[in-house]
């Protein structure tokens, strides 16, 4: 254990508690999990799902993607896959992505979440870090509308000068995995925290202020603030700079810790479910975090209404996830028999019998 206390982590961060994740929980199972019941707030069928985009900084592997995996479990047949690393930031860089892609038409109903498990890549001895992060998952269905509303401006910004303030320094094709960076913990998160603090509270308001300018709306226009939940001095300090009453922003952070980018969807379902968010507030999400990266959507809350869920589609998507874990199953086990049969290297002259896509 290291030398620190609940009175100085709540005094410095504000944060009380966490959600660790068990050995059987990964950043795949909990965004699934997250991805889940989004689509039965939404009553959205995984068929029904062109793109999903996981925002992660603890992804399942360097590949397959998170995403990949997450639509495997999910049965999502029609839907691309892919993760997005920005750190804390990711949530809202693939908002933002997932909103332009609806918009040119390309897509309809893209799955974004934000998904963590924070916790397998913290060093459990090092007091400057392992008592901010926590693990969790958030995730939101965007959908095409003729309604107005929706992610209306996004800023998105990035200064990878200061990509050393804040990384996993090993696992990657700078420095591959070996003997020395196990011994030497460079598989876990190394952090400047005072750089990164004083990084953040310059950024957050910076990032809200151009955020409004571009939506042609002003500070005023906005009713709630969901900050990324790093620490709530940080919160306070972009309050105190854009001149908004701290009640303006949803915390949540005590209870969760930081959660990278699984902060913010999980603050705003918290906001949602307490009845916070209303038809056509205009909210700003606003993050930073590794890279360095920021930014901010400003989203104007134009959910359109949906007749209440019946039972009988709940259990229609019971039964499509049921499915989804016999399928994969049944895929898995058609590829080791072709495998058997046809050996590693198809034989000269004959191709193999073609698996389709669905
Ligand atoms: N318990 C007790 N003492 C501690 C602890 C701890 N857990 N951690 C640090 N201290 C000590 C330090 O050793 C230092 O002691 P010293 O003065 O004798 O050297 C003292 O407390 C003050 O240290 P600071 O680093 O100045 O503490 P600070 O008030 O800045 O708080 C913190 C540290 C909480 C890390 C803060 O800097 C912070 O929140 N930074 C931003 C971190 C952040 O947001 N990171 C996430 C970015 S998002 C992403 O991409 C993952």
């Amino acid at each position: 254990m290291v030398d620190t206390d609940d009175e100085w982590i709540f005094a410095r961060t504000g944060i009380s508690q966490r959600f660790i994740a068990n050995e059987h929980e990964t950043t795949a199972t909990l965004g699934a999990g997250a991805a889940r019941k989004a689509l039965d707030i939404a009553d959205i069928s995984p068929d029904d799902v062109d793109l999903i985009i996981v925002a992660t900084s603890t992804p399942e592997h360097t590949f397959p993607s998170t995403a990949s995996l997450v639509q495997d479990a999910l049965g999502a047949r029609n839907a691309g896959a892919f993760d997005l690393s920005a750190a804390c930031t990711g949530f809202v860089y693939a908002l933002s992505i997932a909103a332009q892609a609806i918009q040119s038409g390309a897509v309809d109903t893209v799955l974004v979440i934000g998904a963590e498990t924070l916790s397998k890549v913290v060093n459990w001895k090092d007091r400057g870090t392992c008592v901010l992060f926590g693990d969790g998952a958030g995730a939101f269905v965007l959908q095409g509308s003729e309604n107005p509303g929706g992610v209306l401006a996004s800023v998105l910004r990035s200064d990878g000068s200061g990509g050393d303030l804040l990384k996993v320094p090993a696992g990657g094709s700078a420095m591959p995995a070996s003997y020395e960076t196990i011994r030497n913990n460079l598989h876990t998160i190394h952090m400047n925290g005072r750089e990164v603090f004083r990084f953040a509270t310059r950024v957050m308001a910076d990032a809200c202020r151009d955020v409004v300018a571009l939506a042609g709306m002003t500070i005023e226009d906005i009713d709630i603030i969901v900050p990324h939940q790093a620490n709530k001095r940080i919160i306070e300090t972009a309050a105190r700079g854009l001149r908004l009453p701290i009640d303006r922003f949803v915390i949540n952070l005590d209870h969760y810790g930081n959660t990278s980018t699984a902060s913010i969807p999980i603050a705003l379902c918290e906001a949602i479910s307490e009845g916070r968010v209303r038809p056509n507030d205009n909210l700003i999400l606003v993050a930073f975090g590794g890279g360095l990266t920021w930014g901010a959507n400003l989203v104007t809350w134009a959910v359109t209404p949906k007749a209440p869920v019946t039972g009988l589609r709940k259990v229609r998507r019971q039964t499509l996830y049921s499915l989804a874990r016999i399928r994969s199953a049944v895929r898995r086990g058609a590829r080791a028999i072709d495998g058997a049969i046809w050996g590693t290297q198809a034989p000269d002259g004959i191709e193999p019998p073609h698996r389709g896509a669905n």
